[in-house]
Order: structure tokens, then sequence, then C-alpha cells
């Protein structure tokens, strides 16, 4: 059986805010198309603001209507049968740093194993006309550097993507737009090939007459989201024809469609929008009457039908991998960052002592590197904002599991950092010249290891859950000072107010800092200066013989603080052990990843189905 999708009385609706009143953008939208030569490609037209995306949005299953009723093969949208739409946005998603064909070659062993990749790629790039640009990266075009694919070959990739997993249903916003004629036409008859056995809907900003008579089914919006005519392409002559506008000689149909669409001469339309109404209605309960969703198999394979877990977790490892290599702009940024820091902490506290000041030293120094670590591990907040909308474009299609991605992500990314984090580490003890045997050295780089995928942790969770990357750029920082502040060093934890108090049960630098603390301070002995000296002032020796005489033990003069403990207990540091701060640490960075993931899980879900 033929898929058939079926949309009926949908209508969206922006919700009132205290500014503005609620906003219908898309109203009562009515169609049925069913897949089969002649019958499978529908062109949604309009003009700009009409509701095309809106509507396109919808029936892609990214989001649901305010009211109205979609089936897929009989089958009531929810999240499953949504996950069986596929959806080329009007807005690219895609990764920059891979070419075109490993692009393709990642979707296509997601969806269908390694098997015959190369060949269908390249097959799917010659149906495209992108077999010119295989190995070209997909590249930026926000960034004049590192712009790669033009706008139309990253349109046109975009739609490849769709083509090796032949969704039952694909759903795909302007793809011609910013494609020559020539180049938008050989795409409309690719699209005419699959709606031979799928159903494919596409909008179109501004088709050529060769163009637009690929297409079989036509929906006209108007100003405000109505329907102005759905039915045959053909169709449509004559049913403007009865009131009035019927298409001029030489005319492109679409563009006198769109003519008056757009310069609202509708009045006479009125009557005949109702009819169209109820046609399509009409069609759409003959829709709904056919049999529920078919299995996969055949062309229109439900898009569940993924790899497995440990599968689609190597392949999106793979890909991470080539991110981060092909980004050595990147790579190089970290290694001068790293090397810069450690010379500052070098250059600060080279050769510190156990002198009184050397103890103050060795905190200071502790600290800096925690506060280093975690603000330049967080600074990733921005690229991975950039990453999620193009995550959760393939998440929501059906590309693969989100755990796969979210574990392979944290691997690849982890490694990374803990490279650096190390590096750094060990250069920085060295520099200064802290606790001198093996053990606390490697109680030392655990810390900062740990830290540093807290960081990393920190930024996954609060950019899963900021909308922007704007915004997640003030709370990041706004939270990690609130955490520096309370951490230990600027203030005694026992003296923060209680709101902090529960606070720093989350907080890196909290432990971070107790474990680094602990581990240097134990068994340090401390010296001083003679200047430095505290107690009664020495006995002149008559004196203190008559003392000694007496049986009086006369104090000697002291150091401040003569051992590491005495700094511990001071500065409230001394509570627990590093083995319990890193196991602390590592309770941190569980609880902060959990609440990314599932912040993402939220996020991805189609909404409301
Ligand atoms: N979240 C929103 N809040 C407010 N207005 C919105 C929102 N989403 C869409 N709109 C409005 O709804 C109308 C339809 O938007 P839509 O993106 O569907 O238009 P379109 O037909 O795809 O336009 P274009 O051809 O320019 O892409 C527009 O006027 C737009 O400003
Ligand atoms: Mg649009």
């Amino acid at each position: 059986m033929a898929p058939v999708l079926a949309w009926d009385g949908v209508t969206a609706v922006v919700p009132a805010t205290k500014k503005a009143p609620a906003k219908t953008i898309l109203s009562s939208a009515t169609g049925v198309v069913r897949a089969g030569a002649g019958g499978g490609l529908c062109a949604v037209l309009g003009p700009s603001g009409s509701g095309k995306t809106t509507l396109l949005t919808i029936l892609a299953g990214h989001e649901p209507p305010a009211s109205g009723r979609l089936t897929l093969d009989g089958a009531p949208y929810d999240a499953r049968t949504a996950a069986r739409v596929g959806f080329v946005p009007q807005v690219d998603q895609l990764f920059s740093t891979l070419t075109v064909l490993e692009t393709l070659e990642f979707a296509q062993e997601m969806r269908n194993g390694a098997t015959q990749a190369k060949q269908l790629c390249h097959d799917v790039l010659a149906q495209v006309g992108l077999e010119r640009v295989a190995d070209q990266r997909v590249g930026d075009p926000a960034s004049l550097r590192r712009r790669g694919l033009s706008g139309g070959e990253r349109k046109r990739l975009s739609v490849a993507l769709e083509l090796v997993h032949r969704p039952p249903a694909l759903v795909l916003d302007e793809p011609t737009s910013g494609l020559d004629s020539a180049a938008a036409l050989s795409l409309c008859s690719c699209l005419k090939k699959l709606a031979a056995d799928q159903v494919v809907v596409a909008s179109l900003h501004q088709p050529s007459a060769a163009a637009f008579r690929q297409f079989d089914v036509l929906t006209l919006l108007g100003a405000g989201g109505t329907t102005l005519y759905f039915g045959p392409r053909d169709g449509a002559l004559a049913h403007f024809e009865k009131a009035g506008l019927a298409v001029p000689p030489y005319t492109n149909p679409a563009e006198h469609y769109l003519d008056f669409a757009a310069h609202q001469k509708l009045a006479s339309l009125d009557p005949l929008a109702k009819d169209v109404a109820a046609d399509a209605r009409a069609l759409c309960a003959a829709a709904a009457k056919a049999p529920a969703a078919r299995g996969g198999g055949e062309a229109g394979a439900p898009a569940a039908a993924r790899r497995s877990l440990l599968t689609q977790f190597s392949l999106l490892l793979g890909r991470a991998r080539a991110h981060n290599a092909r980004n050595p702009a990147f790579l190089h940024a970290m290694m001068g960052r790293t090397l810069t820091l450690a010379l500052v902490v070098a250059s600060l506290y080279c050769n510190v002592d156990a002198s009184q000041k050397g103890a103050q030293d060795r905190l200071g120094a502790m600290y800096f590197i925690l506060t280093c670590q975690v603000m330049a591990s967080s600074g990733s907040i921005r690229t991975f904002i950039a990453e999620r909308d193009i995550v959760g474009h393939e998440v929501r299609g059906g590309l693969y599991d989100l755990r796969a991605y979210y574990v392979a992500r944290s691997l690849a990314e982890s490694l990374v950092q803990l490279g650096f984090a190390l590096l750094f580490g060990v250069l920085c003890y060295g520099a200064i010249g802290l606790a001198p045997t093996a053990a606390q050295l490697a109680v030392f780089l655990a810390t900062l290891s740990l830290v540093t995928l807290g960081a990393e942790s920190w930024v996954v969770m609060i950019g899963a859950a900021m909308p922007d990357d704007r915004s997640a750029g003030v709370v990041s920082p706004v939270g990690l000072s609130l955490f520096l502040a309370s951490g230990g060093f600027f203030v005694n934890t026992n003296s923060v107010p209680a709101l902090f108090r529960l606070l720093n049960h989350a907080n890196l630098f909290v432990y971070g800092f107790g474990a680094l603390a602990v581990n240097e301070f134990s068994g340090l002995a401390l010296h001083c200066d003679a200047s430095e000296l505290v107690g009664p002032p020495p006995l002149p020796p008559p004196q203190r013989a008559i003392a000694r005489l007496v049986g009086v033990r006369w104090p000697d003069p002291r150091c401040p603080v003569e051992r590491g403990e005495q700094v511990l207990a001071t500065m409230a540091l001394d509570g627990l052990t590093p083995a319990q701060n890193l196991a602390a640490l590592g309770a941190i960075i569980v609880a902060y990843r959990l609440l990314g993931f599932l912040a993402l899980r939220r996020r991805f879900r189609p909404r409301g189905w």
C-alpha cells in the first residue's frame, strides 16, 4: 500500500504574551497526499510569512498543532509516527568539518549499515548533482575562512541525507531556494521519482514553470495562514478561473498564484476556499479509513529501524573524533592556553618553600590552578550549543539514539580536555615544587582530571538547559563565579550563609580544593624566620638558670603555624580525606551529566504528541 499523509483542520497559534494577543499563523489547513505516480508530490506555495514553515514543521511532527488531526497511513500522529516522517528544514543542520561524502556515509551507515555504503552514497550524490564536491568539507557559511559548500550545495546535501533512508513521508522546507533554475528543476524531478513510493511535501519560494510542473498536488496558503487552494495542481487553473483569476497567457502559474495570494485579491475567493476545505476534508476522511501504519522493509521503513546502540556509539565517536581532529585552530588554542597559564603559574609560584608565606602561596597556587582549569574547560559552551541544534535535528529524525550520542560526545570531549589538563597539571606541579611523593602527584592529577570532567559536565548541563548561547553565556559564568567565591579560599566554608552551604554540595571548587589542600598539607612541617616567632620573649641566662632550678619550664618561641594540619583546620578543609573529596567530585559529575541528559531529552522530544 502506498503511504498516505493527511492533515485536517490544522491550526497553529502563537500564544498571547503580556504585550501581544494570541495570533493565528495557520488556519484550518487541510490536505491529503498519497504516494504514487501522479499524486505523491505536493507543493506548498504561499507568500513569505503565510505559514509554510509552520505547516511543514507540524507535518514533520516537530511541533504539535493547536488543533486539528494528522495521520500517516491512517495512524494518528504520536511520537513514533512523527519519527517516521523525514524533514529537511529551511536552515541546514550539518557538521562543518566532515566532507560531503563522509556526511552521507555517516547517515547511510547509521540507517542501513556499511554494506555497499560507498556505492549507495555515490548514487545519491549523483541524484542531487553533488558528485563534483564529494570530497569537499561542508564548511561553515558564517565563516569566510572556513566556508565550504555553497548555499545551494548545502541544501542539496540536506536533501541527499533524507534520500539515503527513504522515510514513508518526506517534508522539505524550501529545498530549491538558492539553486539556479536548472539545479532546482533537477532536484524537483528527483523528488518526483521519490514520490512514486513515498509522500513528498515541499514548500517552494519562486518555482520556475518547469519545476512547478513536476508537482502533482498544490497547497496555496494566503496571508494569515489561510488555505486558498488544495487539490491537484492542474485543477487550480480552472478553480481560480471561476473567481476571475485566470492565469494570463505566457505567465508562470506559480508566480500568478503567489502574486494574488500576496496581494490579497481574495474577496472573490472566500466561497471557493470553502469548497476547497470541503473537498480536502472528504479526501482526509477517505485517507483516515486507510489501513493503519505498515511495518518496514521497502522504501518507507520506519525511522525506528536503527543500528544497535553500540554501533551508533562507535559511529558517533568516530565522527566526534574527526570533528575535533579537523579543528586545528581549536587544538592550537587549547595548547596555547595550557602553556601560557602554566607559565603564569610558574612565574607566580616558582619553588614555594615550607615557610609561613610558602603555606599561603601553596594555597593560592592550588586555588588558582583549579580556577584556570574550571574556567578554561567551561569555555566551550557556545560550541556545544551550536552542535546541539544539529544533533537535535538528527535525533528527532530518528538517525540515532540520544544515549549513544551523549556517551560518545562525552568520551571524545573528555579525552581532549583531559590530555590538556594533565599536561597543565604536570607543568604546574614541577614548577611550584608541590609535595614530593608519587602518590601525592597521583592525587593531584586525579583531582585536576575530575575537576576538568566536572567543568565539562557543567557546560553540558547548562548548555542543554538554556534556550540559546547568549543566555548560556551569561548563566554559566555567573554560576561558576558564585561557586568560585564560596569554594573555601576567599571565605571560610563554615562562615558562608546557609544557602551557599547547601549549594556547596554541588560545588566543584569545594571538593577540588579540599582534595588538593589535604593532599598537600597533611604531614607538611612548616618553618619560619626569627622575626616571625611567637610566644614569650626568651629569658636572659640568669633567669633561665633560676627557672630551671625551681622546675619552671619556660616555653620556647615557636612559629605561628608549624604543621600543615593546622592550616587545614583553620581553613575548615580537614573534614574529608582526599579519597572522600574525589568521590564527591565523581558524584557531582554524575549528577551534572544526568541533569544534562534529561534536559537534552526533554528538548529533543517532539512536543505534545
Ligand atoms: N514563535 C513565533 N512567534 C511569533 N510569530 C511567529 C512565530 N512563528 C512564526 N511566526 C509568524 O508566523 C508567520 C508564518 O511564519 P512561517 O515561518 O511559517 O512563514 P513562511 O511562510 O515559512 O515564510 P518564509 O517564506 O519567509 O519562510 C510569520 O508571520 C511569522 O512571523
Ligand atoms: Mg519558511
